[in-house]
């Protein structure tokens, strides 16, 4: 690979560019990782000079798109931390469902799928008799991902933490690659957008349960905050967030209750209404 003389000042610049496109955040000790992307592309893209590239990313949107697609960090995988799910099922949902004519339930961050395709499954394990009542969005703000997810292929990996008697029911195995169910696929919508496109809004508004794991964690705080006060306005009253295991918004957000559940923390939009 050809190495660019890649200066501080222009990795500052798509930084701050990123930043204000995406949320995502750099810090400086992250700017080897920024600088072998921006390389990887650079090469890609036959834009020699760091000042020409940029420009070019500037005014090119499908370039912009290509940078994302290599930047983020999209690790994810079936049944990953599912127990905050479970939690929400059981306590939550099972009980107000009963007075909801539909559940929306969005994955924001869902990368190439299983987060909101595990929800499916769970639901259709646990409580069957919701599954007309659910409406499953998914967004993600890399292409790739988004369109693994609409295919519904899966390699071994991905399916490392489900039972196997969950896998034999949901997947069909074909030359070591998982076929999801279409039971399961064609309920899910996938969006490629980003959490602070115009667009993200609407598609949240009213959500009875937003889950946001493991996407915060690579944002700025003004970012974070300006996510978690868009998934406050989008819930229903008494609705829910989930955060990834490792993620708090302690210093972002003081509206949310938190609903502390053993090994679990849900985060409620708690709104009396006189009732
Ligand atoms: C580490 S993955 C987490 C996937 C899944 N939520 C989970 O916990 O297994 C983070 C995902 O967030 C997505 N992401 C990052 N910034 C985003 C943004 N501004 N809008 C939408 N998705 C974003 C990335 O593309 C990536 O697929």
């Amino acid at each position: 690979m050809i190495k660019f003389n890649l200066d501080y000042i222009t990795l500052n610049e798509v930084r701050l560019f990123l930043y204000k496109a995406t949320g995502l955040y750099w810090e400086e000790r992250g700017f080897d990782y920024l600088k072998i992307k921006i390389e990887i592309r650079m090469e890609a893209t036959k834009k020699f000079s760091p000042r020409e590239y940029l420009n070019f990313l500037r005014r090119d949107r499908e370039e912009m798109q290509k940078l994302i697609d290599e930047l983020t960090i999209n690790e994810t995988y079936f049944m990953r931390e599912i127990d905050s799910v479970d939690v929400y099922l059981d306590k939550i949902l099972r009980i107000d469902s009963v007075k909801k004519e539909r559940i929306k339930i969005v994955s924001v961050g869902c990368s190439s799928g299983e987060e909101p395709y595990s929800i499916v499954i769970l639901v259709y394990e646990k409580y069957p008799y919701l599954k007309n009542k659910l409406e499953i969005k998914a967004l993600d703000i890399d292409s790739q991902m988004i369109n693994k997810a609409r295919k519904g292929v899966y390699g071994f990996y991905s399916l490392r933490s489900m039972d196997e008697k969950l896998v034999k029911r949901y997947f069909v195995e074909e030359n070591k690659e998982y076929i999801l169910d279409s039971r399961v696929k064609t309920i899910v919508d996938f969006y490629n957008l980003s959490i602070f496109d115009p667009k993200t809004k609407v598609l949240l508004k009213n959500s009875d349960l937003i889950l946001s794991r493991n996407v915060l964690i690579y944002f700025g705080m003004e970012s974070k905050r300006n996510a978690v006060e868009l998934f406050y306005d989008s819930l229903v009253d008494n609705g829910y967030l989930i955060l990834g295991k490792s993620e708090s918004i302690f210093n972002v957000d003081n509206k949310f209750v938190m609903v502390h559940y053993p090994n679990v923390i849900l985060y409620k939009k708690e709104v009396n209404n006189g009732g």
